[in-house]
Order: C-alpha cells, then sequence, then structure tokens
C-alpha cells in the first residue's frame, strides 16, 4: 500500500502506465480472469473483473504451480505512516483476504514501521511502532484466518529476517539501489538498506517456522498497489542467486481521492476533509463527504444533464461503486443511466453513501473485536497451515 509522497520520501511514484510499458508486466485480462475462476471453482473477486488489479508478473506460472500440487504463500505489507487508514488502504488487503480463503494459502502481512522511520524525519521510532500496531489491528478486522495467517512489526521480527535480509544485501550494488529509487548521496543508509527487508518476505527461508510446512522452491504471490512494484523487480533479479523461484506479483491502481478521479486518494493531503474518507468516520461524515466534496462527472445544470449525460470516467462517485459495489448489474444499469443522463448526480452520490456506510460500518463492528489479545495471536511465531 502506499502514502502521497511524503517528505523526506523520494522514491520516484510509479505512474501506471509507466511501470507497464517501461518494465513489462503483463496486463490482467478475461482469460487470466477466466483461469483464475477455473481453478478456484468460483467466481473472480470484483477488483479482478473490474481491473481494479491491472497488471501482474508470472501469475501464470504461479497458477501452473498450484495445479500441478505446488502450494504458494500470499506477502502483502502496510507502512503506517498514519494512525488511521482510509478506504483506499482497504483494497490489497481485501483482495488478499479473497486470495486466501479462494486458494487457502498462507498469508504474511508485513508492516514496515522501520521504512517510515527511516523515511520520515519527523517520526520517532515508538510512533511508528505504535501506528504499526493500530494499523495491524485495522488489517486483521477484515477477517484473515488465524490458521493461515502471520503479521509481523519489521522491528519485532527482523532476527527471523536478517539472514534473507543479508542475502538480499549481499546480491545486490549500491548503483541498483540507487538506479531502481533514485537515492543519492544525501540520503540517509537506512533508506538505502530498507529495500532488502521490503524484498524478503518474498522468500520462504524468511519464515523458518511460520512457514516450516512450505518447500523452499514454493512461489510467493505478491499483491501491491502498482507503486512497489521497483521493491520487487529487485527482488525478482536477486531469486536467482537466492536459489528460490521469482516472486509472482499482482497489481492494484490507486482509489482515487474524492476530488478527482485521477487522483490518488492519501492520509497525508493537506485538507482531507475534501480527499479521504477514513476508516473511523461516522455514517454522518461519510455522506457529508461524498455530496459535498466527491467530483461529479454530471453536467452542470439538470436540463444540460438530461441533455448531455455524464462522464462516468470522471465521475469520483461512479468510480468509488466500480470498487465496492458488488453487483454486475446493478453497477452496468447506474453506468448506463447515468451516461445518458437519465440518472442525476445526486442518486449515484446516494447509491455509493450507503454502499460505503455499509463497508467502513461493518468494518468498524469487527475492529472492536481485535484486541490486543486477538493482535498476538496474528503475531506469535507458529507454522501454518497448508492445504
Ligand atoms: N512499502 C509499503 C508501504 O509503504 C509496505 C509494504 C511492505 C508492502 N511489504 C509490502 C506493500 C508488500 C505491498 C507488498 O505501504
Amino acid at each position: 500500500m502506499s502514502e502521497e509522497p511524503e517528505k523526506g520520501d523520494q522514491r520516484p511514484r510509479a505512474d501506471l502506465d509507466k511501470v507497464l510499458a517501461l518494465f513489462g508486466c503483463t496486463r490482467i485480462t478475461e482469460d487470466i480472469v477466466t483461469r483464475v475462476e477455473h481453478v478456484t471453482k468460483q467466481r473472480a473477486h470484483r477488483f479482478l473483473r473490474r481491473d481494479v488489479f491491472v497488471a501482474h508478473r508470472d501469475l501464470n506460472l504461479l497458477l501452473d504451480a498450484y495445479v500441478s500440487g505446488r502450494p504458494f504463500y500470499v506477502y502483502t505489507g502496510r507502512g503506517p505512516s498514519s494512525a488511521s487508514m482510509h478506504v483506499g488502504h482497504l483494497v490489497p488487503f481485501l483482495f488478499t483476504k479473497y486470495l486466501q480463503d479462494a486458494f487457502k494459502v498462507p498469508v504474511v502481512i508485513q508492516i514496515t514501521d522501520d521504512e517510515k522511520y527511516v523515511f520520515r524525519p519527523d517520526l520517532e521510532l515508538g510512533a511508528c511502532v505504535a501506528m504499526g500496531k493500530s494499523n495491524a489491528k485495522d488489517i486483521l478486522a477484515l477477517g484473515f484466518d488465524p490458521a493461515r495467517t502471520f503479521l509481523f512489526s519489521d522491528v519485532e521480527y527482523i532476527h527471523r529476517l536478517y539472514p534473507t535480509v543479508l542475502a538480499v544485501q549481499k546480491a545486490v550494488t549500491g548503483n541498483q539501489i540507487r538506479g531502481i529509487f533514485g537515492f543519492d548521496g544525501s540520503d540517509n543508509v537506512g533508506k538505502v538498506a530498507f529495500p532488502a527487508v521490503q524484498a524478503a518476505p518474498c522468500f520462504p527461508e524468511a519464515f523458518p517456522l511460520v512457514l516450516a510446512g512450505c518447500p523452499r522452491d514454493a512461489m510467493c504471490l505478491v499483491p501491491q498497489a502498482i507503486d512497489q512494484d521497483p521493491y520487487f523487480r529487485m527482488a525478482r533479479d536477486v531469486a536467482p542467486r537466492l536459489g528460490c523461484p521469482k516472486p509472482a506479483l499482482i497489481h492494484s491502481k490507486f482509489l482515487p481521492s474524492l476530488q478527482s478521479a485521477t487522483s490518488k486518494m492519501s492520509s497525508s493531503h493537506p485538507d482531507p476533509k475534501t480527499s479521504t474518507i477514513f476508516l473511523s468516520d461516522g455514517p454522518d461524515v461519510i455522506a457529508e463527504k461524498i455530496k459535498r466534496h466527491a467530483f461529479s462527472g454530471g453536467q452542470a445544470t439538470a436540463a444540460l444533464h438530461r441533455e448531455l449525460g455524464a462522464t462516468v470516467d470522471d465521475d469520483v462517485a461512479y468510480q468509488y461503486l466500480t470498487f465496492f459495489l458488488e453487483d454486475d448489474a446493478e453497477l452496468e444499469t447506474i453506468r448506463t443511466e447515468y451516461a445518458a443522463g437519465r440518472m442525476m448526480t445526486g442518486e449515484v452520490k446516494a447509491r455509493v453513501i450507503t454502499v460505503l456506510q455499509d463497508l467502513v460500518g461493518s468494518f468498524q463492528t469487527s475492529r472492536v473485536g481485535v484486541t490486543d489479545e486477538v493482535l498476538a495471536g496474528f503475531t506469535a511465531e507458529r507454522p501454518l497451515e497448508f492445504a
């Protein structure tokens, strides 16, 4: 997952088309969605059907391995840069939970409290660790299977990761790191060292106990927002040197901010009230934000709107429905009616308000149950179940 570039964070923020074209990710096409449905014997997640997950690397290879009986595990993570997560942050985790249920595979979740500490000049380590704990509880509120999920803070788990981190560090030069991440001589060396820490969990040997049931040649699948790809290009480059398969990757686009369908939702926006729906927002706050701030692709007057219809691609409320409204038929009706000017912006907003209120409301209900004890259960080192 990722944030808006923050002060002191000089990594390049890859833009979708650039990454796809430059680095040769593969587009998610209907064939691969159909294949996933065939292999899992269930309907693909709406994020796959609707092009929210837009690109991948080696997903076909991973599916080949899976159907031939070779297990894989899923690895994803979160950099805890704010105490309150927003609805955009849910995207990779909702998808990871679907993968866990559909493929019955183990999931490891990295909380990069170390990353935020070295990248953010303003943050103390204690604050990063504390935000990590709070974000971890938010993530666990999505209902991950305790028998198949291990969540770890880098600061706490680093002693286990370290041999793999070292192997990655030994296989990558400073020039490579500089080339991939754009650091220069003035960046602190914590930043330069960090990519190996994010790459290490791609390799099963980083989890001697947790993935004890998993062969060393098991593949890893990494759901991620598209801007994380550089870390995993690096991981794929070094994999052969570690004697491990290259991790397969699957990339999501960003949930737009309230203000524009082409921007991305972020918690570090100067005025988050006008851009961001937080997981802590109550139903009235959600309604208010959508009504007042969600950019409309509709026309300036009702008469003009009936004549010309809405530009749904620019309409933030409609875009949110593509992410979060489950019903394909209803979504299609809204799209055609709104584009034809028979449905008004207010009606589309009213629908997305209920969808988001339901999503955030049920999140908040489950979040109450994620106590310190529940968190401790997920962070305890224990062998995860393999199908
Ligand atoms: N660097 C990511 C962030 O800033 C966190 C992260 C760590 C991650 N490991 C990951 C994201 C694996 C996706 C996949 O949010």
